[in-house]
């Protein structure tokens, strides 16, 4: 933070940084697995591709950022690792409201490996709530920009703990299924991968899913998908850099299935972990510190 490292306890924000008064930021995670970043320079592309639609390109190279990134993950002593790159519009110089006047600050630090849903958890899997509250419309905010606009997904959660659920998915315009505070959407029904085409997030982790399904030979297709189509699917899954790839097994107090992870959710799971030690998916912390 301000070009320098500092102990995370130490890192501040000044409370007029519009990041911070406005949600005017955007940022990105990638995750680190014994001690390899995990498709580090597909979030790096997104990173630099939410900074420029924002209007506040990253002043950073390509290399600067990853040197960056490294050096958090080498100085937390971390072996696997959530590591969070922010840029944030900056502070008015003299309280205009004018945006452009403003001078973007950047933040990058690692924290230990978070988990939506324990590896030790898979077999028992999610219980979700599908939500009627909508997930902020695309025609509002670019949905392939990462953002901070979670209000929507904060009370969804809410509403789910209320009913008991683990956590909540959001719909669409249309009632249709969006995404999860922090993950994305698939079901496959009779053997075709399904994850819906608009108004989510893109993660890495669901392109990730599509690259795999390529290789793996494993039809998919992304289209709008109703609350009906994904209570009746043969299985369904969340996908996330905080965990991978993770079965949804009950949806508003239904199974799915028998209410165990199914054949392709396993095979996907299998691969995307076999993929954290193949050297074209994955680059060493220890390589881009020297
Ligand atoms: C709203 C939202 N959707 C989906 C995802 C999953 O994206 P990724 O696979 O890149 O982690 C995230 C990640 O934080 C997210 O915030």
């Amino acid at each position: 933070m301000d070009s320098g490292f500092i102990q995370l306890s130490e890192a501040k924000i000044p409370v007029l940084d519009w990041g911070f008064l406005r949600s005017d930021a955007t940022y990105d995670v990638v995750h680190v697995w014994k001690r390899h970043f995990f498709r580090l320079d597909k979030h790096i592309d997104r990173f630099f591709e939410s900074t420029e639609k924002l209007r506040m390109p990253c002043e950073l190279s390509r290399n600067e950022l990853k040197k960056i990134l490294a050096g958090c993950v080498d100085r937390s002593g971390l072996d696997n690792a959530y590591v969070e790159m922010i840029q944030t519009r900056g502070m008015s110089p003299n309280f205009e409201r004018d945006p452009r006047k403003s001078k973007p600050r950047f933040i990058a630090f690692a924290v230990p490996f978070g988990w939506i849903l324990k590896p030790e958890e898979f077999e028992k899997g999610l219980d979700v709530l599908v939500s009627n509250r909508r997930r902020i419309s695309p025609d509002s905010i670019d949905s392939r920009i990462k953002n901070y606009h979670w209000l929507d997904l904060v009370s969804g959660m809410y509403e789910a703990y209320d009913y008991g659920h683990d956590t909540v998915i959001l719909t669409d315009e249309e009632g249709n299924i969006s995404e999860g505070p922090g993950f994305n959407i698939f079901c496959v029904d009779e053997g075709t991968l399904y994850s819906p085409n608009k108004g989510v997030l893109e993660g890495i982790t669901r392109q990730t899913v599509l690259d795999l399904a390529k290789e793996l030979n494993v039809p998919f297709q992304l289209n709008s998908i109703s609350l009906e189509k994904l209570k009746n699917s043969n299985e369904v899954f969340a996908t996330s850099t905080a965990g991978g790839i993770m079965p949804i097994t009950r949806i508003n107090g239904q199974s799915i299935e028998q209410g165990k992870p199914g054949e392709i959710t396993r095979k996907l799971y299998k691969t995307y972990w076999e993929k954290h030690s193949d050297s074209s998916w994955s680059e060493s912390i220890d390589d881009l510190l020297n």
